[in-house]
């Protein structure tokens, strides 16, 4: 089964398409060949997202549902107008329970009684669940590696916020494992070997989204960067909140710069 998967949103636009919006943040539209829509997460501005989804060709209104990676605001605003868009009752949202304790102001711009309120389908878990044929929501990233990554500190330099709210999509391809990431605050190491575990496969395909490789310990960047050039990806998409990783991985032979309209086609 063939699956397409097409960045609506991200940090930066091309030349084409002619007016797409590019926002600090992430959402990236699957469908798979028989016909089903997952929106994982929807960036930080419903109207960027609507504008750049129809300027792409590709309609919302039929989305069958949505992933929101974590809880803060470039990845899971406007759930409510959104909703609104879409215009039908009981979609399912995938989000792990912790998105809705955030207490920094970078938080998304929904609680849990609004989207109930909009009679969704909340599908809170702290464990992997499958959204459709292959395609499954992490729950929590075990942090065996580098924890915690890229905490949220107050003014006191104290860590506030882990962000174990992170969660990522793991595809069972046909050539090896797909990851999606968010931020990738769990840390890229930890999400692939996660992955692996959670579909009991060993080779990893592609992974595209954000690495996180801004603000992380001494260190963070040479293992990822090593760890990435033994798991050998045919597909190496680090964007969004990547950093310094852009630039790291850029030499890779699998490196694509993703951005608004990056589109790729994958086996299941
Ligand atoms: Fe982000
Ligand atoms: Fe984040």
């Amino acid at each position: 089964m063939r699956l397409d998967v097409t960045v609506l949103v991200e940090n930066k636009v091309d030349r084409l398409p002619y007016g797409a919006i590019g926002k600090h943040g992430l959402s990236i539209l699957l469908e798979t060949e028989d016909g089903f829509k997952i929106l994982y997460d929807t960036g930080p501005q419903w109207e960027a997202l609507v504008h750049n989804a129809l300027l792409l060709g590709k309609s919302l209104k039929d989305i069958d549902a949505i992933v929101v990676s974590h809880g803060h605001h470039d990845h899971g605003n406007d759930l409510i107008p959104i909703l609104d868009y879409i215009g039908r009752d009981g979609i399912p949202i995938f989000i792990h329970p912790l998105a809705f304790n955030r207490k920094a102001d970078i938080k998304m711009n929904s609680d849990k009684k609004d989207l109930l309120d909009m009679k969704v389908d909340l599908r809170l878990s702290y464990t992997p669940l499958l959204v459709y044929k292959g395609i499954w929501f992490s729950g929590s990233v075990p942090r065996r590696d580098g924890n915690p990554v890229h905490p949220v500190r107050n003014d006191k330099g104290e860590v506030i916020d882990e962000v174990l709210d992170d969660t990522s999509l793991y595809i069972l391809g046909e050539k090896g494992i797909i990851i999606l990431t968010g931020c990738g605050h769990s840390g890229v190491i930890n999400i692939i070997e996660h992955a692996k575990e959670v579909l009991g496969v060993d080779r990893v395909y592609a992974i595209i989204g954000g690495f996180h490789g801004i603000g992380q310990p001494k260190g963070y960047l040479e293992r990822t960067v090593s760890f990435l050039a033994s798991e050998e990806a045919e597909i190496l998409g680090p964007c969004h909140c990547s950093g310094p990783l852009v630039h790291s991985l850029s030499q890779f032979p699998g490196f694509i710069d993703v951005r608004v309209g990056t589109s790729i086609s994958f086996e299941l």
